[in-house]
């Protein structure tokens, strides 16, 4: 009886925190103002634990897309490849790809072989870019910026830019 009692206790508690996950989850997952799709979860390149951004940051038509479906409506566009180099230069990028993301004390960026395999996809490139590697690639490439502070570096619209230049630059699909 008292082992009973002692199961029940447990399988309580078991759901209360199994409830609470999911209400943590779903508030996590809230899609973007005005928005009822599911969107995508990120994992950090790391160790692909899970990387919490929030929706609020992806705050372009283009951002939202992406958010929502995995896909860069960016690439292929000329004028958003031309913004996506200017955003690698401004943000020193180049201080380590060199301007062209040729190689320097950072990898070439060229594809379509890369050290992280995954980069071969917008989805992966936007996480290894966003929260960097244990490598000596930084958050946003850059150390000091706080990836978790929305008004701090790169936005997510930034990063897709910056994607699909890099991605006109190689022999990438
Ligand atoms: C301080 C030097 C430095 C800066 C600045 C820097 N990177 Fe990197 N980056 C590296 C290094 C080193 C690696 C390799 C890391 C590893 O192997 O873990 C790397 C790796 C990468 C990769 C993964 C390449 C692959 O083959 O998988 C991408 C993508 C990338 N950087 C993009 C960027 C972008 C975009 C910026 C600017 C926002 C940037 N980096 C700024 C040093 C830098």
């Amino acid at each position: 009886m008292k082992n009973r009692c002692s199961r029940l206790a447990l399988v309580l508690l078991l759901n209360a925190t199994i409830f609470a996950a999911d209400a943590n989850a779903d508030a996590a997952a809230a899609p973007a103002a005005g928005g009822t799709h599911s969107r995508l979860s990120f994992v950090t390149t790391q160790d692909g634990s899970p990387l919490l951004i929030s929706s609020k940051l992806f705050n372009t038509k283009q951002a939202r897309k992406f958010l929502h479906t995995g896909k860069n409506p960016y690439l292929g566009n000329q004028a958003a490849i031309d913004q996506g180099k200017k955003i690698f230069e401004l943000w020193s990028c180049t201080a380590c790809h060199g301007g062209n993301a040729q190689g320097q004390i950072g990898p070439s960026l060229h594809g379509p072989n890369f050290h992280y395999p995954k980069d071969a996809t917008d989805k992966g490139m936007f996480e290894t870019i966003w929260h960097g590697t244990n490598g000596g690639m930084g958050a946003k490439g850059i150390g000091l910026m706080d990836p978790t502070d929305a008004s701090n570096g790169l936005t997510p619209d930034d990063v897709l830019k910056v994607i699909s230049w890099v991605r006109s630059l190689g022999a990438n699909p």
